[in-house]
């Protein structure tokens, strides 16, 4: 067993123990190490100031470069990456084109959100070398998405990004010689990492058995997968960690297959990665989570974090209930498999699952049925929804023959509506049973008052996207709704 995390940063290795562990990355780099560059201002993954790069061992090969919020991640969770912040980028004294091109497009005034930037374009060109994509305005977007300036105005710093000259870009990978890190790494070999600080035991186990084990042992232990929900959490003062169990060195994990009648997603697998293993099987799925948060978020966040923070506004979680998505749960006395619909338990975050079990994957089981996936939200990227909608469908010329819808944002969990799927299944699309549907809504639906919309919008909201589905129904039927009444 392993009593230290062991990292390179900047292609220097590191080992640190349980002192430092829960520290965030962000005050390491800028506290330990004086890596100043790397800037903190929201604290809780919302502005991209703290972005840096991350590659993590799986499976014995270091991953891509990705970014992440260094303010939200925390030190154990390097154990076995290699981290670059943006001090990292330049090679021999030289600018890395991105900041060449940032200076030559004046893409700052007061720097603050310079680095962030600088690292996401970085990732960028860093793709575009790897899948041989050419840059454009939307990619520059893309891949900005995360990151917020006050005082440039995003222009300069987009037309930066359009005129990176790639031909100069060497790779991270080449950069530092990643084999020679991958090497090294390898040689501490699969082992269970266990870190004990003052107050704190963090383990990260080599395998599921000792995961399992030690959740038994520890039924109060908190699991961490990509933090982008307990970072906050704990930067706002509202959660402790100081047990933590992280599956962060599990490979198997990490994967997503695709079988003939499912996709399975392993329980670290990224959101990244998810989007672009559903463009095929699931592609309002993916639509849908291009529009999730950040890809310094989705790089990190995982679809079981989102599941299991059991939010009532979760993108992820309606989709899923239509979808008649399996999880799987394990713990010493083996393994089970739920109907997401009988796993979500009515109230507030509350799910059948026992203190010592453990979600493993997620199973989302492949059917004929269409799917229709919305979102709203304040503005359209990098915001929590006010309501979310989410329907499943089969039709049969304009007889809908099956139905099946989730609402989110209206109650204290994301909501199956089997009524009103009672009422739609089996019967025609006409006018009279879209206005029945939008009035049984009202009374149906109970939604708060919060920041984000009264209850009163909200209905609004909910009766609103009831009439764009079946306006977008219709017209697949090659009709219009308002003559969807015969
Ligand atoms: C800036 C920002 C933007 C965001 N935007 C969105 C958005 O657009 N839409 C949205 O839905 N969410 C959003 N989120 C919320 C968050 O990113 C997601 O909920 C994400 O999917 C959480 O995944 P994670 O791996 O980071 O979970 P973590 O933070 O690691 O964990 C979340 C919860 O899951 C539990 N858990 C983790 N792994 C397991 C496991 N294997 N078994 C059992 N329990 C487990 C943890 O104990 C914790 O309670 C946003 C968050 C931030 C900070
Ligand atoms: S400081 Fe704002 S995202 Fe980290
Ligand atoms: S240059 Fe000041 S916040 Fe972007």
């Amino acid at each position: 067993m392993r009593k230290t995390i062991v990292f390179y940063l900047n292609g220097k290795r590191h080992e640190v123990d349980g002192k430092m562990a829960l520290m965030t990355v962000s005050d390491f780099l800028r506290y330990e190490k004086s890596l100043t560059g790397t800037k903190v201002v929201c604290a809780e993954g919302d502005c991209g100031a703290c972005t840096v790069l991350l590659s993590r061992m799986i499976g014995g090969k270091l991953s891509p470069y990705r970014t992440m919020n260094s303010c939200i991640s925390f030190i154990y969770s390097l154990d076995r990456c290699h981290l670059i912040s943006v001090e990292g980028l330049k090679l021999n004294q030289e600018l890395h084109p991105v900041q060449a091109s940032m200076v030559q497009h004046q893409g700052a005034q007061c720097g603050y959100c310079t680095p962030g930037f600088i690292c996401s374009l970085a990732s960028m060109t860093e793709d575009a070398k790897l899948e041989g994509f050419p840059i454009d305005r939307k990619k520059v977007q893309n891949y900005t998405t995360g990151n917020l300036c006050r005082c440039t105005g995003y222009e300069p710093i987009i037309e930066a990004g359009c005129n990176v000259n790639l031909d100069k870009v060497t790779s991270i990978r080449n950069l530092y010689q990643d084999e020679v890190i991958e090497k090294d790494l390898n040689s501490l070999g699969l082992e269970s990492v266990q870190i004990e600080g003052e107050n704190s035991l963090i383990f990260l186990p080599a395998g599921l058995n000792e995961a399992v084990q030690f959740k038994a042992q520890y039924p109060d232990t908190r699991l961490a997968s990509g933090s982008t929900d307990l970072g906050v959490l704990s930067n706002k003062g509202k959660l402790k960690l100081t047990r933590v169990l992280g599956l962060h060195q599990i490979a198997e994990l990490y994967e997503i297959k695709e079988e003939s009648d499912a996709l399975i997603i392993g329980a670290r697998a990224s959101l990244s990665d998810l989007e672009n293993a559903s463009k095929s099987c699931f592609p309002e799925f993916s639509k849908m989570l291009h529009l999730f948060a950040s890809p310094q978020i989705k790089n990190s966040g995982t679809l079981v974090g989102n599941l299991m923070n059991g939010s009532p506004i979760a993108d992820t979680i309606p989709f899923l209930r239509v979808a008649e998505a399996e999880v799987v749960l394990m713990s010493t006395a083996g393994t089970r498999t739920l109907n997401i619909n009988e796993f979500i338990l009515p109230g507030y975050k509350q799910m059948q699952v026992k203190a010592d079990e453990l979600l493993v994957s997620i199973r989302i089981p492949k059917s004929p049925h269409r799917y229709k996936l919305y979102k709203v939200s304040t503005r359209k990227d990098l915001d929590i929804s006010t309501v979310t909608f989410a329907a499943r469908y089969l039709m049969d010329g304009l007889r809908v023959s099956e139905f099946s819808l989730a609402l989110g944002g209206v109650g204290p969990s994301v909501l199956r509506m089997s009524d009103i799927e009672k009422r739609i299944q089996g019967n025609v699309l006409t006018q009279a049973l879209l206005q029945s549907v939008a009035t049984s809504l009202r009374t149906e639906i109970k939604p708060l008052s919060d920041v984000r919309g009264s209850s009163e919008y909200r209905h609004q909201l909910c009766h609103n996207l009831v009439l764009k589905f079946f306006d977008e129904v219709a017209a697949e039927c090659g009709i219009k709704a308002t003559e969807a009444s015969v």
